[in-house]
């Protein structure tokens, strides 16, 4: 896995705006030095969740889910670290580092992989426009596509029988294993053979426009249709979508994003000037990938085939999409005509014909839902109730409480029964992240050592108020030691009091980012409440050392202390009493 640089992470976070990036899903609102809304991560009433933009960290008072940039893209849009990095990197105009990676052997494979598919597919390219590649090329043409394209989306040949592969790469031990490795060869009882054999090659690309694998289609009649490259290290068919990386510019510029089945349709769009067609890779399109699209543009069209099998694939498409619908995004569904798919459209019909139908003939989700569940419900007795109940289960999924309002009303009055929420909804997180969670070793704070903390986040130059001893305030407490006396060193080490402590923090102690999101967020600490807090801490500390036994010089100077702390306490607690009335 990429292993980032700290200065670049840093740097990638300091071009970033949290509010920006949480903005698009929660509505924020100024609350004192933070910015409040309701919590994506849960349902509520009221916001209890809150963002510091000067800390640049989230934290939800309501469920606990708290952290930075970062941690909000992964936890809420679904990337993993390096994505959320990378997303971000790309967002803010940086160069990903190239030669980050943690383990030099694994990054060299890793390299040598991506060449080695980078290389098979403008092998593929030149086969095809070989002698051998005749028939396919002959194919391309009859069905339309123009030279550009065929270059620009990588389409090749694979010939006939074995040892394309091998003639390219070689056909030692080490060529095999890393051609196997990538997917383009399968170990056999008769050693090593090409996966693809007389086929049309589309090439794949992942986000970041590398060569992951390849769809492979018959000339002519066979089996399978399409063939794909098999699930390896650097290609995972559910998350990819083919035309991602080709059309994600245009797509963001022009607004407008259909997603269709098939690589032919998303190619024939491409040859009408439509590069906005993105298709998964024959797999029914998942969350990860719906996600992707809604990032991309909040009002794709799903383009489907009008028979059986579309509508239903549609269905599913729509049961995945419902937990990430939210009231800002408009999502449309295509039936085309039966057995017609986008290319066919497009040579029927043209292109400008194709748009009208996107705009006038696409249906917004909601209606959408409403016709799928009644035709699921049938006209016989009960099919009302059957409905409201598929209806009731469907809404639950849902996490936009105005959009399930919405969309609650349309159906009780389409079958005229009242919903109720059968359960309450629980978080829609997969469950290893909620394990992760509890597996966090956590530390145990009192309110008042929160309080502390929290005033020690919120302005760092305290520390330097702090007396030296106070670095072993927390010696008793492992987990809430270690971060302090980190914070400690951080401070007191900076040249002055910009660093931000909270940021660093939890970069150096990723587990603990939700805890020190919570810091981060809460009310304010003022300045007479900190002292107190402070005077606590220390006489806390006495205590603990008086305990553990003092030697005779520290006994007395000790002892005045702590009744000189006694002392400042009840003058302050006099004071904040006085301001508060
Ligand atoms: P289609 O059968 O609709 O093919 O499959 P198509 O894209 O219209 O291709 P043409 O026009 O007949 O050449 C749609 C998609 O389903 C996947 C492929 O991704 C294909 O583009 N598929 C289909 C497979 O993965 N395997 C198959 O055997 C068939
Ligand atoms: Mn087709």
């Amino acid at each position: 896995m990429a292993n980032f640089s700290p200065s670049f992470l840093d740097e990638v976070l300091s071009r970033t705006d949290i509010i920006e990036i949480i903005g698009r899903h929660v509505e924020l609102k100024k609350s004192g030095s933070n910015m409040m809304g309701l919590c994506p991560f849960h349902h509520e009433k009221s916001g209890s969740f809150s963002v510091s933009a000067d800390k640049q960290l989230y934290y939800c008072f309501g469920c606990g889910k708290g952290g930075g940039a970062f941690q909000f893209l992964i936890e809420h849009d679904g990337y993993s670290f390096p994505e959320a990095v990378e997303y971000l990197a790309e967002k803010a105009g940086m160069e990903i580092p190239q030669g980050n990676e943690r383990d030099p052997g694994e990054e060299a494979r890793q390299k040598k992989a991506y060449t080695l598919l980078s290389r098979a597919s403008d092998a593929m390219g030149r086969a095809l426009h070989s002698p051998a590649g005749h028939k396919a090329s002959e194919y391309l043409k009859q069905r339309g596509l123009p030279a550009a394209i065929i270059r620009d989306y990588g389409l090749g040949y694979t010939p006939a029988g074995y040892g394309f592969m091998q003639k390219i790469f070689g056909n030692d031990g080490r060529s095999n294993a890393g051609l196997e490795s990538v997917g383009l060869l399968f170990k056999g009882d008769h050693g090593y053979g090409d996966r693809f054999r007389d086929r049309l090659m589309f090439t794949i690309r992942d986000r970041r426009g590398r060569v992951v694998g390849f769809g492979g289609r018959v000339l002519g009649d066979g089996e399978p249709k399409y063939l794909n490259s098999a699930e390896t290290d650097y290609f995972h068919k559910s998350d990819l979508l083919y035309g991602f990386s080709e059309h994600r510019d245009f797509i963001r510029k022009n607004k407008q994003l259909v997603v269709v089945e098939g690589y032919m349709d998303v190619l024939a769009m491409a040859a009408h000037g439509l590069k906005i067609g993105l298709a998964p890779l024959g797999t029914a399109i998942g969350e990860r990938q719906i996600r992707e699209i809604f990032r991309l543009c909040d009002s794709p069209v799903f383009s489907f085939d009008g028979d059986r099998a579309g509508r239903q694939a549609a269905w599913r498409a729509l049961e995945r999409m419902m937990p990430l619908l939210k009231a800002e995004l408009t999502p449309r569904f295509l039936y085309l005509p039966d057995g017609e798919d986008p290319d066919s459209i497009l040579k029927a019909e043209g292109a400008d014909a194709f748009q009208k139908r996107l705009d006038n003939d696409s249906k917004h989700v909601l209606e959408t839902w409403l016709m799928g569940l009644k035709l699921l419900a049938g006209s016989g007795p009960g099919g009302k109730a059957r409905m409201a109940k598929k209806a009731d289960n469907m809404l639950e999924t849902m996490t936009d409480r105005y959009l399930r309002q919405e969309w609650k009303q349309e159906i009780e009055q389409a079958t005229g029964i009242k919903l109720q929420y059968a359960r309450q909804q629980a978080m829609n997180k997969p469950e290893s992240q909620q394990d992760e969670q509890r597996a966090m070793p956590l530390p145990e704070l009192t309110h008042r050592q929160e309080r502390f903390m929290t005033g020690l986040m919120q302005k760092p130059e305290r520390f330097r108020s702090l007396p030296d001893i106070a670095r072993y305030y927390f010696i008793d407490n492992d987990a809430l030691n270690s971060l302090y006396s980190h914070a400690f060193s951080i401070q007191t080490d900076a040249e002055d009091n910009n660093t931000d402590i909270a940021r660093q923090l939890a970069q150096d102690f990723p587990a603990c980012q939700t805890l020190i999101s919570r810091w981060v967020n809460q009310a304010t600490v003022l300045q007479l409440e900190f002292e107190s807090l402070s005077l606590d801490m220390e006489s806390n500390d006495i205590e603990r050392r008086i305990k553990k036994g003092l030697s005779f010089e520290e006994l007395i100077p000790t002892q005045r202390r702590f009744n000189e702390i006694k002392q400042l306490q009840k003058q302050l607690s006099e004071q904040i009493q006085s301001e508060r009335e």
